[in-house]
């Protein structure tokens, strides 16, 4: 029989600047977003409960974001000051940063835009395929130099895996692993996030760069290219409407496969608990089985805390 193991789970935080800060994000119940002091309790906390990885994200404030996401690479970074405390004050932690651009940058995209010169698109913009990969790389390298074990691309960026790579060796950080959000499709499953990351796009949406759920090969494609530019690990993203997926993925790679149990997905289970509608604990241990089920290694799960405290792992 399957059975959940904390050791399998990530556990998502959300990291703001400031001293003593434990906001909640309303649309997360049970989710805040924390200043490194707290980040520090609760990442020891996790620990105690025996998580063995963390995934960082950073909040970037209003006044520090810009037309080139340069706060997400700035050494003086929330990002990287919490992954340098944590790496010195806690040990036997991984730690996986996340690599965007979406939360540092004025207009919420994922990469760096230009106009489309594309007839007839319905969004008139598109990656700047160069300036986005050269601005990841920075990105991944400062959480590397910060102390960061994984850095996780997030930007369905061409080639963002190889470009990160490339950098990280070229500058003596071989160690360090990528974990690549390989079949990230465009999905109504990340509403919530996008107010705990204060990342969401000021026009138009993802489409032009996440994958459509409607196509069956694209998400195998885009992983045996994360694995061919050299990805440690490859993601599916959301979970629980792509087990097929998921299933597929392990079954056609063998590959270290992780899965994103998104914000949406988080919060379906906590608001139907407070409707009455199931039992919290019941339901989340449902979900997160299936998605080990269905092949997942990893999966990063907004209730990892939970399941290890509530005791439905080993
Ligand atoms: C964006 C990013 C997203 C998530 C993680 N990184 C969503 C998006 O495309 O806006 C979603 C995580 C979640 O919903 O829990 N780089
Ligand atoms: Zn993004």
């Amino acid at each position: 029989m399957l059975k959940l193991d904390a050791r399998d789970f990530i556990m998502p935080y959300f990291v703001i600047e400031g001293v003593n800060k434990r906001e909640p994000v309303v649309s997360m119940p049970g989710i805040a977003r924390l200043s490194i002091d707290n980040l520090l309790k609760d990442v020891s906390r996790s620990q105690g409960l025996g998580l063995k990885a963390v995934l960082l994200f950073g909040v970037c404030p209003e006044v520090r974001k810009d037309e080139k996401a340069g706060y997400g690479y700035s050494a003086q970074g929330i990002v990287q000051k919490a992954t340098a405390e944590i790496k010195q004050k806690l040990k036997d932690i991984t730690v996986i940063t996340d690599v965007c651009l979406c939360a540092y940058i004025r207009h919420g995209h994922c990469g760096i835009l230009k106009k489309s010169k594309l007839q007839g698109k319905i969004q008139n913009f598109c990656i700047d395929s160069e300036k986005t990969l050269e601005t990841l790389a920075k990105i991944a390298l400062s959480h590397a130099e910060a102390g960061a074990d994984w850095v996780a691309p997030s930007a369905m960026a061409k080639g963002q895996v190889l470009a990160i790579r490339k950098s990280l060796d070229a500058h003596g950080f071989k160690k360090v692993k990528i974990l690549g959000y390989s079949a990230k499709f465009a999905s109504n499953f990340y509403g919530p996030f996008r107010e705990a990351a204060d990342s969401a796009p000021q026009f138009g949406d993802r489409s032009a760069y996440q994958l459509d759920y409607a196509d069956k090969k694209a998400p195998l494609k885009e992983i045996a290219q994360d694995i061919k530019e050299g990805a440690d690990m490859v993601m599916v993203k959301p979970a629980l409407s792509y087990l097929d997926v998921i299933r597929d993925a392990k079954a056609r790679f063998s590959y270290p496969l992780a899965a994103y149990n998104t914000s949406g997905e988080y919060t379906i289970v906590k608001l139907g608990a407070r409707q009455g509608l199931w039992d919290e604990k019941r339901m989340a241990a449902e979900v997160i089985t299936s998605i080990k089920r269905a092949g997942a290694d990893f999966i990063i799960t907004y209730h990892a805390n939970d399941l290890a405290r509530w005791r439905i792992v080993k």
